[in-house]
């Protein structure tokens, strides 16, 4: 029997309110044709970043107001100016933080999208709360303003919590590649011929599903999955160089993987290829050695980097 904790009950139940869809829908559809010019997907995305965005920006509110709260409750009258510089810096960085948040859930459906409403929903109570804290405090009622800071402060806390539900528990912007390694070593996928130029063609190495594409009478090899969310980058769009996922639109480039339109924020895996005795072979490049894509016949040459450990961390 599955014994579940009081928060993730009421989470589960959340997931399963089909009556928030009603809401996150329309507004969903607000916010992806908002965010779809490249310039402001790419920026709120963290695509230029190289992960998403949003949840470093979540820091700064959080640590802003939850130092606020201690100076509140411990500081004194001389932590008094110091609070409510925090506060108006928690303010301040909230708007940033909400709008990198709403272009990740756009991109939602189902359970993930229902959680995010109510996460954003928590979110901006906590703001409201704030700034009415802050008001309170200019106007010099500060047990008031005290007040309404330990109210935002719980729903920040509620906020936080789904927040961190949508990425280890549901694996919102978690890069779907993470854990894949594709062939050290040179390994046959496909016969030279079967891939006609503009040609594309799904093959798998080292239990790693590759997508192959010959252009210029060259192929290239890319991770089949979209480092995104998983989508099938064999069934999107193959032009300029690049292919663009049919599921949310980041398009990739053939060279080396780099992510030309978010919202993927992590490049693509791309692989080294050369043809051997008449096939096209695959292998993740060495590391510092320039990797690239196999022509007609031999091996060329052109930009690639082979992926660290899948478990190593930026922290
Ligand atoms: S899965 Fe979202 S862009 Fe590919």
């Amino acid at each position: 029997m599955i014994v579940m904790r009081m928060p993730q009950k009421m989470v589960r139940r959340l997931e399963r309110a089909k009556s928030l869809d009603g809401v996150a829908k329309p507004v969903a559809k607000v916010v992806q044709k908002a965010v779809r010019p490249r310039p402001v997907r790419n920026t709120l995305s963290g695509t230029n970043l190289g992960h998403p965005l949003h949840p470093s920006l979540t820091d700064v509110p959080i640590g802003a107001w939850t130092m606020a709260a201690l100076l509140d409750a411990a500081g004194g009258r001389d932590a008094e100016p110091s609070a409510d510089l925090l506060i108006g810096t928690g303010i301040a960085a909230a708007v940033p933080t909400a709008l990198t948040g709403l272009n990740d859930w756009s991109d939602t459906l189902g359970k993930e999208r229902r959680v995010g409403l109510v996460h954003a929903l928590g979110n901006s109570a906590a703001l409201s709360l704030y700034i009415a804290s802050l008001i309170t405090r200019m106007k010099g009622d500060r047990q008031t303003g005290k007040a309404l800071g330990y109210a935002g402060l719980g729903m920040m806390a509620i906020g936080a919590y789904l927040g961190g539900h949508l990425s280890f528990v549901r694996g919102v912007n978690v890069n779907r590649n993470a854990w894949q390694e594709g062939p050290e070593e040179w390994t046959p996928v496909l016969g030279e011929h079967d891939l006609a130029e503009g040609d594309h063609r799904i093959a798998e190495a080292g239990g790693v599903q590759i997508l192959l594409h010959r252009m210029g009478g060259k192929v290239y090899a890319l991770d089949a999955t979209c480092g995104h969310m998983g989508g099938p980058l064999d069934e999107g769009t193959f032009e300029h160089g690049c292919v663009t996922c049919p599921w949310h639109g980041s398009t990739f480039r053939f060279s080396d993987g780099g992510v030309v339109r978010g919202p993927a924020s992590t490049p693509q895996p791309c692989y080294e290829t050369r043809i051997e005795n008449g096939r096209v072979e695959v292998r993740m490049p060495p590391v510092g050695v320039p990797a690239g894509p196999a022509e007609e016949h031999g091996a060329g040459v052109g930009r690639g980097h082979r992926r660290q450990p899948a478990h190593t961390s930026a922290f």
